[in-house]
């Protein structure tokens, strides 16, 4: 049986970390895969999740299945997280939300969910989007379609010709958006764009899907999560995918929420059943450990506000990397703007080169990135950034 199988490329981000692990070269810089990593080149493990886990190891009861749903005190706390705590949704009881193994499962189990609403539904994705979604989709039986998003000319957003695609799309079909610190081009929507696509979803009733894996990562936890709300306040349905991964650094324990609004409570109820059979065929339950650790530091004041702390000073850190890769590519006598990389949000930007010159950054100067140009900014550290500039500089 297995003889029928065809071997398969790795896959363009993870693959990347495989062959970042074996270059013995001690210059090397990984700007592929998309975690946080501090001055030192570390991705070390919060403070506030290091005592949320003391905590837990001293105070865990049971190892007990926990059922479809997760953890009911980590689901109300990332809606609230997500939505706000007073937002109308939440008052009107219209959210029904299952932990998931981070946010690719809870993307997957949204995918099965709309296959079951409509099998063969029709879900558009901005072109480009993350290297993930379209397989993922397509596994569940979807239809991938793309609207236009990121111009790589201009390197700014193609608004017009986005929402122009939108406002064709039909009112079965569904519309995946990133809310925040857009992965791959870092290229966000500004808060007058965020309306004018909120009025297209209202006016063809198409159904948003809002993929949240950065939430903290551009402006701020509140600002991060303006679209998102604005939509949730002004359709009837929607579904919301989100990942703990990045905020809180949990990378590996795979926690993640999938979260549906549906019109009334009793749709809801009846939708919520059918998400939580698709959770059951696919993984039964998720994981429990990184929920406990979410929810220890959401319920403190004191691990909550830690964590603020924490979550700042990664999107510090990130902001202050990208005006450094402007300015040290300048000083090296780069010609060409950068400018946009300081303006963009989140992980990742396009460095903007080819595919080309990609491949001979990291075969010539052991630099990482994806085929795309696609760079993940914290990356970039004191120690390396003049190698980085330096090498861009000479491939250019
Ligand atoms: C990324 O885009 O690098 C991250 O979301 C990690 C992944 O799973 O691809």
């Amino acid at each position: 049986m297995f003889g029928n199988l065809q071997a398969l490329p790795a896959d363009p981000i993870l693959g990347l970390l495989a062959k970042y692990r074996q270059d013995t070269n001690p210059q090397k810089i990984d700007l592929g895969v998309g975690v946080y990593k501090n001055d030192a080149g570390d991705v070390t493990i919060l403070d506030c999740v290091k005592k949320a886990e003391k905590h837990r190891l001293d105070t865990e009861q049971t190892k007990v299945y926990i059922g479809p749903t997760g953890s009911p005190l980590f689901n109300d706390e990332m809606t609230k997280l997500i939505l706000g705590a007073e937002h109308p949704v939440l008052t009107a009881d219209r959210i029904r939300t299952v932990s998931t193994p981070g946010g690719t499962g809870a993307l997957r189990v949204a995918a099965e969910f709309v296959s079951r609403c409509k099998s063969n539904a029709t879900i558009w994705v901005s072109n480009p989007t993350w290297a993930n979604h379209t397989g993922l989709f397509q596994a569940s039986g979807l239809t991938v379609k793309e609207y236009p998003y990121y111009n790589y000319e201009t390197k700014t957003l193609d608004f017009d010709a986005m929402l122009e695609a939108l406002k064709q799309v039909s009112a079965d079909d569904v519309v995946l958006l990133h809310a925040c610190c857009h992965n791959p081009s870092g290229m966000d929507l500004s808060v007058e764009q965020w309306q004018q696509v909120v009025e297209v979803a209202k006016d063809v009733g198409f159904t948003p899907l809002i993929d949240m894996a950065y939430q903290g990562f551009g402006d701020g936890l509140e600002e991060d999560a303006y679209g998102l709300r604005l939509m949730a306040e002004n359709v009837k349905e929607m579904i919301i995918c989100s990942s703990c991964s990045k905020n809180f650094g949990l990378y590996r324990e795979r926690i993640g929420a999938c979260s549906i609004i549906g019109e009334s409570t009793t749709s809801l109820d009846i939708a919520n059943s059918v998400l939580l059979s698709v959770v059951r065929v696919i993984y039964s339950m998720p994981p429990a450990h990184g929920a406990a650790i979410v929810e220890t530091i959401l319920t403190s004041d004191e691990l909550r506000n830690q964590w603020y702390q924490e979550l700042a000073e990664m999107r510090d850190r990130i902001n202050g990397n990208r005006q450094l890769i402007v300015d040290k590519l300048k000083e090296n006598g780069v010609e060409r703007d950068f400018s946009f990389i300081a303006n963009q949000k989140g992980m990742f930007s396009f460095l903007g080169i080819t595919p080309e010159q990609v491949q001979q950054l990291q075969d010539e100067y052991s630099i990482y990135m994806v085929g795309s140009s696609r760079m993940s900014i914290a990356g970039i550290a004191s120690s390396n950034i003049d190698y980085f500039a330096q090498s861009v500089a000479k491939i250019l």
